[in-house]
């Protein structure tokens, strides 16, 4: 087997090869820095799985080894001072699937759904799929971070058993909401008797070092108590396409009322999820550090960029690859199609409760980055001479 090195400068293309970030613009001149998946290669270890697995020729149903369960009550230990019993993991082939199922869930004790804004488009639609009432709560901007408005959670009305989704870190704003904020929100949670789902896909991809994800759950039993915490190692490890995710549920009538929600409508992970997850939390931490490295050197370069763009304002994510841009002073009426038609495809602000707004994927080489960027400059530079 030939040595598999990753290099971040040069990922594979990936033209032609059913990718839906890609094959969006397969035929136009758009760079697409739209979807949130990586074009990089997976860690060497999760590469090695896969050979192994296709070398192997069988492609059956599939059931998680006992070592990926052990790996992730470990990690929750050793990560988050948080111990869970392997019977509190539900998986699933997605977190899509898994904030629809919380709310299919919980549609009987909830008599709404409570979410901050702007947010990853499903969480938009999750409850609405099930008739259940949402309930915006805009996320407020402190300096240049986007933050919990507490003020308005204090004023908002609720009853016991409604459901709050959170998605931590936040995408799109790329917030790792701290410790102090945590404990907040789950006091308010606690007062008012409220359910947490929270949405963690990206806590392993936490750009500065000295801030730590901590899942709610883990600061207080008492929210643990309440709580659907969703983690998957698909993000980070850019294994996606083979949907395996976890979904962490200690109360045994909460957990109950998860998988009668699922049950008859959602499979489980296929095989190669497992494996390749499990390889992923074996032999993936190497790679995982260096790609931390290069996506902090794409988002420091970004900003270095885009801050010099008229009618441009981005924020810099402490996680995730995502960047959130406030394009409302550009002087055009569809900021995403005026950069869509000069080379380059970001995701629309429309699509996350925020017109005016864009999201730019980091998760690309540096090369691909600096030529979006610069036509971006361009683009912005023209209408600023007009
Ligand atoms: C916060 C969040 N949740 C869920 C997902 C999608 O998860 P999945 O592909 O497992 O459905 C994404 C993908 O971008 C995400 O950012």
């Amino acid at each position: 087997m030939s040595e598999i090195i990753t290099d971040f400068d040069a990922p594979p293309g990936r033209k032609g090869t059913c990718s839906l970030k890609w094959g969006k613009y397969e035929d136009s001149d758009v760079i697409p820095l739209w979807v949130a998946d990586m074009d990089f290669k997976s860690p060497p270890a999760v590469l090695v799985q896969a050979r192994v697995s296709a070398e192997h020729g069988n492609f059956g149903y599939g059931r998680p080894p006992a070592t990926l369960i052990e790996k992730i009550v470990k990690r929750s230990e050793d990560l988050y001072n948080w111990v869970i019993d392997p019977s509190w993991v539900v998986w699933l082939p997605g977190m899509v699937c898994a904030l629809n199922v919380a709310c299919r869930a919980l549609l009987e004790e909830s008599s709404q759904a409570i979410i901050q804004t702007p947010i990853y488009p499903p969480f938009l639609s999750a409850s609405k799929n099930f008739d259940m009432p949402l309930t915006k709560v805009p996320l407020i901007l402190r300096g240049n971070r986007f933050s919990i408005d507490f003020d308005a959670l204090a004023a908002l009305e609720t009853k016991p058993g409604d459901l709050f989704m959170l998605c931590h870190p936040h995408n799109p704003v790329g917030t790792l909401f701290n410790e102090n904020e945590l404990s907040l929100l789950t006091e308010w949670l606690l007062e008012r008797s409220l359910y947490l789902c929270s949405d963690e896909i990206h806590c392993d991809l936490i750009l500065d070092k000295e801030l730590k994800h901590l899942p709610p759950a883990s600061l207080d039993p008492r929210i643990s108590d309440k709580s659907i915490t969703l983690m998957a190692p698909s993000k980070t490890f850019n294994i996606a396409g083979f949907g395996c995710s976890f979904a962490i549920i200690e109360n045994s009538n909460l957990r109950a009322k998860f998988k009668k929600a699922m049950q008859g409508i959602v499979p489980d992970p296929p095989a190669m999820g497992f494996l390749l997850a499990d390889a992923a939390y074996q032999g993936g931490e190497p790679w995982r550090m260096e790609l931390i490295d290069y996506l902090k050197g794409n988002r420091d370069y970004a900003m270095s960029q885009l801050v010099e763009m008229n009618g441009l304002t981005p924020y810099s994510p402490e996680a995730t690859y995502l960047m959130w841009i406030d394009a409302r002073n550009l002087p055009v009426s569809n900021p995403h199609k005026f950069f869509e038609e000069n080379g380059v495809g970001l995701s629309d602000g429309r699509d996350f409760d925020a017109p005016g707004f864009l999201r730019l994927n980091l998760g690309c080489s540096r090369k691909l980055l600096t030529e979006a960027l610069s036509r971006m400059g361009t683009a912005c530079e023209k209408l600023s001479s007009k």
